[in-house]
């Protein structure tokens, strides 16, 4: 049997995370350039139960049976086997390899997911459709952060710009006009659980200032989704670092995250803000083309240790 082999992007959440976990729109974009790829191969020779696996970006290359029960990894593999009622993996190696960075708000940790759940998945016979990968990922993102929107799957299953609210259909945005998004690491990693919980932890101290950001950061949402829908595509600026701004209040930036964005911005971003779960991890700002090169050479020199550049394109080029 050749090996199967099925990858899926990382992605950026443009505006509205955090607030998205308490019913609030967010829009989140794929983010084709990186991405994670997991191979499944068929070792028929192995003893029942030879299951073997290999994570280069964790350091992890060790029989299933060795890891740790809690082992995302493990409880993943569990899931999926239970969904398609099967009682073991045939022996096989499964190696996930990935260039998303681990907590930097890229979406690695779903990425890795739905590479697994499509590999594994049809290592066992099956192909399963978006919605069914949609269900298993978010079910994969309650064992990696306890309580997530579900924004993160669902933007990396079906690879397509979306506008997301929890529980409700999701929105497939129709892009008119392209545009440039410079990404920008702190070099910091940062646990979106943590973040959330934060959150949470401030929200049940302060629930009416909480209630308000995320009421405000629900508006700035809607408006950059119309500013997007009819390719007003600079006038996003000032209300992306609005939303910078409401994050800060929140109290998920870090002074690394708020000096890259008042760099990009001095640098002539159109906006800027922190993007993911925030307490480190990645930044975003847009950008003319012509600016490109300038901000991204001053967000290097306030300190970005790798910088994405990631053109969204309009949707009649993009799923041409
Ligand atoms: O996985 P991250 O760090 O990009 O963050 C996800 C976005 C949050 O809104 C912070 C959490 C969620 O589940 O929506």
């Amino acid at each position: 049997m050749p090996a199967i082999s099925r990858s899926a992007p990382g992605k950026l959440i443009l505006c509205g995370e955090h607030a998205v976990v308490y019913g609030q729109p967010a829009i989140a974009l794929p983010v084709m350039q990186i991405c994670t790829k997991t191979r499944v191969n068929a070792k028929p020779l192995s003893p029942r139960g030879g299951v073997h696996i290999v994570v280069p970006q964790m350091n992890i290359n060790q029989d299933l049976s060795s890891l740790p029960e809690t082992s995302p990894i493990r409880r993943g593999l569990r899931l999926i086997l239970d969904h398609f009622h099967h009682d073991h993996l045939p022996a096989c190696e499964i190696r996930i390899s990935s260039n998303i960075p681990i907590g930097s708000g890229l979406g690695s940790s779903a990425s890795s997911s739905i590479s697994m759940i499509r590999s594994v998945s049809e290592f066992l016979g099956h192909t399963p459709d978006n919605e069914e990968v949609n269900r298993l990922a978010f079910e994969m993102e309650k064992i990696h952060h306890g309580n997530p929107s579900g924004i993160d799957n669902t933007v990396i299953t079906f690879a397509k710009p979306i506008c997301f609210i929890r529980e409700q259909p999701i929105e497939f945005l129709e892009i008119p006009r392209g545009f440039d998004l410079i990404i920008a690491d702190t070099g910091i990693r940062a646990s979106t659980a943590e973040a959330v919980a934060r959150v949470k932890e401030q929200y049940s101290q302060s629930p009416s200032k909480f209630k308000d950001l995320f009421e405000k950061i629900g508006n700035l949402t809607a408006q950059i989704k119309e500013l997007m829908l009819s390719g007003a595509i600079p006038d996003m600026g000032p209300l992306l670092t609005q939303n910078h701004h409401y994050l800060k209040q929140m109290g998920v930036s870090c002074p690394k995250l708020d000096a890259l964005v008042s760099a990009a911005l001095k640098s002539g971003a159109h906006g800027a803000k922190l993007s993911g779960g925030g307490l480190g991890g990645n930044m975003m700002a847009l950008v003319d083309h012509s600016s490109i090169q300038t901000v991204e050479e001053h967000l290097v020199k306030a300190g970005a240790v790798s910088i994405i550049r990631s053109s969204v394109l309009p949707t009649s080029e993009a799923f041409k």
